[in-house]
């Protein structure tokens, strides 16, 4: 029987392309550049699995051909909300994601942005680069303590939960979340979570408040002026979930104006594309979409793609399937 042909969009670690090529067919992106709509549109026709990612949008127009092969999207990412699920369901695409392998290395990514900007490190990092720094004194680039703060989580999935228990048990925060339903119990005591039924309550009462919720229609803007206007002028937004979750031209205006403290990013909503206006202020600390960055991770990510099309190649139920 002839090897299954599976398209990856963009390279992955060389680990993981070699182990997919002791089973499949694999066509590599070699230039590593963002194809275009109309080649993932041609791949749907030639390919029996094609495997995007967070930089594609694969939708209705990509997804919808005529002689389509494709039947399965194995996406490398947790996140999926690039990809019309529901004209998957529509056309009986399967979709499989990569849960569980990132949740640590993006947990790390949030704390890493909340003590960046609550510390200056980013704007301490360039006073030293550019030698403009005057050496120690008491009043030098005065930050602000995190540890025995308020976080408030809005989205309380395994990443959410890994940061609340990072940043409770780490730096003895306070961990409010906010999320369709309150965790079990022993998430609550494992993480010290405690459930905010109201949104604008968890965002009144926070000094850092942290997005762990799904992108996609439901949440878009779910961070908007009215939201940000009701933080304390002292709090911090972290976002390391999806840029369209927050109305980013509402977070530029707050930021220029100091109504609150400051934000760290590690997500936008026209990725690569952060606006000058963001890039130009200093109470921001701007990440390049690192949250799953690691070797370790980016290795297992690729893993479990390969493990959900194994399966389905086996005409076995993919583990990681969400359509
Ligand atoms: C994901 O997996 O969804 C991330 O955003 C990419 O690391």
């Amino acid at each position: 029987m002839s090897r299954p042909k599976i398209l990856l969009t963009r390279r992955w670690p060389k680990a993981v392309e070699k182990h997919l090529l002791e089973r499949y067919d694999v066509t590599f992106n070699e230039t590593d550049q963002p194809l275009e709509r109309s080649e993932i549109r041609a791949a749907m026709t030639k390919f029996d699995a094609v495997c995007p990612t967070v930089s594609d949008r694969v939708g209705a127009d990509v997804l919808d051909v005529k002689n389509r092969r494709a039947k399965v999207l194995g996406n490398y990412g947790v996140g999926f909300s690039h990809i019309d699920i529901d004209t998957c369901k529509k056309l009986g695409i399967v979709v499989t994601n990569t849960p569980d392998v990132l949740t640590e290395c993006t947990a790390d990514i949030a704390l890493t942005l909340m003590l960046m900007i609550a510390r200056r490190a980013g704007e301490g990092e360039r006073q030293v680069r550019s030698r403009s720094w005057t050496g120690w004194r008491p009043t030098h680039m005065l930050g602000t303590k995190v540890s025995g703060k308020t976080l408030g989580l809005i989205g309380f999935g395994r990443i959410g939960q890994a940061t609340a228990a990072r940043a409770h048990h780490g730096f003895g925060m306070k961990i409010l979340y906010y999320s369709r339903r309150p965790a079990s119990p022993e998430v609550e005591a494992a993480t010290g979570g405690k459930y905010c039924e109201s949104l604008d309550d968890l965002i009144v009462e926070s000094d850092f408040i942290s997005l762990h919720c799904p992108g996609g229609a439901e949440t878009r803007h779910l961070i908007n002026a009215q939201r940000i206007d009701r933080m304390k002028p002292s709090a911090f937004l972290i976002n390391t979930a999806r840029g369209e979750v927050v109305d980013e031209e509402a977070l530029i205006d707050a930021l220029k104006h100091n109504r609150i403290a400051g934000a760290g990013l590690d997500v936008y909503e026209r990725e690569p594309d952060v606006p000058n206006d963001m890039i130009a202020l200093n109470n921001v600390v701007l990440l390049p979409h690192l949250g799953s960055a690691t070797t370790e991770t980016r290795v297992e990510m690729g893993m479990r793609v390969a493990r959900n099309l194994d399966a389905f190649f086996d005409g076995q139920e993919p583990p990681d399937r969400v359509v």
